[in-house]
C-alpha cells in the first residue's frame, strides 16, 4: 500500500523527519524557509498531513486550496496560527503539543522574571560596554523577588508551574486571575489565591502573562491597565505577542509608569516594536521560552507521533479539535 504523504512546513530535527518517512513519503524543508501561503498551499497539494509550527497560518482559504489535507500538526501548545473553527467545519483534524513544555516554560518564566526584577539585561549591556567603574550604593538596584507578590494571568499548566515555583522555591504570595477558578486542591498546590483583575493589577509586584492569544485576550494589557500597576512593578510576557500592547508598554517603561519588563513574545514578531529596542528597563528574548534541547524533541516527537496516530489508526495522542474524529 502506497504511504500517505505528508508536508514538515518549518526544518525540524533529522531523526524526526526520520521517524516520519517510516510511515510516510515526506517533502521536508531543510533549509528552513518560511514559505507564503502561496507556496505552502502548493506544497500541500496531494499532503494528508502538515507538521507545522507557529510560522504557518492555517486558515479558510488555504483548507480550500488544499482538499486532501486530513490533519495539521503544530510543535505548539499554542494553536493561535490555526483557524479551529474552519478546520473544523473543513473536518481537518488540529494538533498541539500540551505538557511536554510545561514545565521548561515555567522555568524561563521565573528565570525572565528573576532578570527583569534584578536588572540583569541592563547590568550587562553595561558592563560590556566598559562603563563599570566603581561600585556605586544604588547600582542596579532592582526590586525583591523572595517575598514579593507574585500576579498570574492565565492560570493553566504553565501558570501553575510558575505559581509553584514562586510560592514554594520563593516564599511569594501568588494571586491570580484566570477564565475559570481553580479547584480547591489545585489553589492548594500552587498556594495561589484567585482575585479579579483590577485586583491582580493593583497588587502583584511581577505580573507574569501566560493567558493564550485570542480575540478576547487581544492588548488584555494596554495603558489603561499598565495605569492600574504599582509604579515598581514589572511586567512578564510569556504568552503571546498581542496579548500586551507593545507601543503603549514601550511608552510606560519610558516614563518609567512600571519599573521593568521581560518579554519574550512580540506583536508582529520577529519584528520588535522599535521603542522597545531603546528602552533600558526591559529584558528581551526571542521566543524561547520553551527551548531546551530535550523539550523542542519532545515538542517535535509529539507532533510527529500525532500524525503517525492519526494517519495510521485515526486516533491522535493531542487533538484540539477531537469533534472532527469519528464516533467510537
Ligand atoms: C514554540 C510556543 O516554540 O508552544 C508554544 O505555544 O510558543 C513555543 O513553545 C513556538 O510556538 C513555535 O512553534
Amino acid at each position: 500500500m502506497n504511504k500517505p504523504s505528508i508536508l514538515v512546513a518549518r526544518g525540524v530535527f533529522p531523526e524526526t523527519i526520520a521517524k516520519l518517512r517510516q510511515h510516510f513519503e515526506v517533502e521536508d524543508n531543510p533549509a528552513d524557509a518560511i514559505w507564503p501561503k502561496s507556496e505552502l498551499i502548493t506544497r500541500l497539494q496531494g499532503k494528508a498531513g502538515v507538521f507545522t509550527t507557529g510560522s504557518e497560518r492555517i486558515d479558510a482559504e488555504l483548507l480550500k486550496a488544499c482538499p486532501g489535507l486530513r490533519i495539521c500538526a503544530n510543535m505548539a501548545v499554542g494553536f493561535n496560527n490555526f483557524d479551529v473553527p474552519a478546520m473544523t467545519a473543513a473536518g481537518v483534524l488540529a494538533t498541539n503539543t500540551p505538557d511536554v513544555l510545561t514545565e521548561t516554560t515555567a522555568d524561563f518564566g521565573f528565570a525572565l522574571l528573576m532578570a527583569t526584577a534584578r536588572r540583569m539585561a541592563e547590568s550587562e549591556h553595561f558592563l560590556r560596554a566598559g562603563q563599570w567603574t566603581k561600585w556605586a550604593y544604588d547600582m542596579f538596584a532592582g526590586s525583591e523577588v523572595h517575598g514579593s507578590t507574585l500576579g498570574i494571568l492565565g492560570m493553566g499548566r504553565i501558570g501553575q508551574g510558575i505559581a509553584r515555583r514562586g510560592a514554594h522555591g520563593f516564599g511569594m504570595k501568588v494571586v491570580y486571575h484566570n477564565r475559570s477558578r481553580l479547584s480547591p486542591e489545585l489553589e492548594a498546590q500552587c498556594k495561589a489565591a484567585y482575585v479579579s483583575k483590577e485586583e491582580l493589577l493593583r497588587t502583584a509586584d511581577h505580573l507574569v502573562l501566560v493567558l493564550p492569544y485570542s480575540a478576547q485576550s487581544h492588548h488584555a494589557i494596554g495603558a489603561a491597565e499598565i495605569a492600574q500597576m504599582k509604579p515598581t512593578a514589572t511586567l512578564i510576557n510569556v504568552a503571546r505577542g498581542g496579548i500586551v500592547d507593545d507601543a503603549a508598554l514601550a511608552q510606560a517603561l519610558r516614563e518609567r509608569r512600571i519599573a521593568a519588563a521581560g518579554l519574550d513574545v512580540f506583536e508582529g514578531e520577529p519584528a520588535v516594536h522599535p521603542d522597545l529596542l531603546t528602552v533600558p528597563n526591559v529584558v528581551l528574548t526571542p521566543h524561547i521560552a520553551s527551548a531546551t534541547v530535550a523539550t523542542r524533541r519532545a515538542m517535535a516527537d509529539l507532533a510527529a507521533d500525532n500524525l503517525i496516530a492519526y494517519l495510521t489508526t485515526g486516533k491522535p495522542v493531542t487533538p484540539v479539535n477531537p469533534e472532527v474524529l469519528e464516533p467510537a
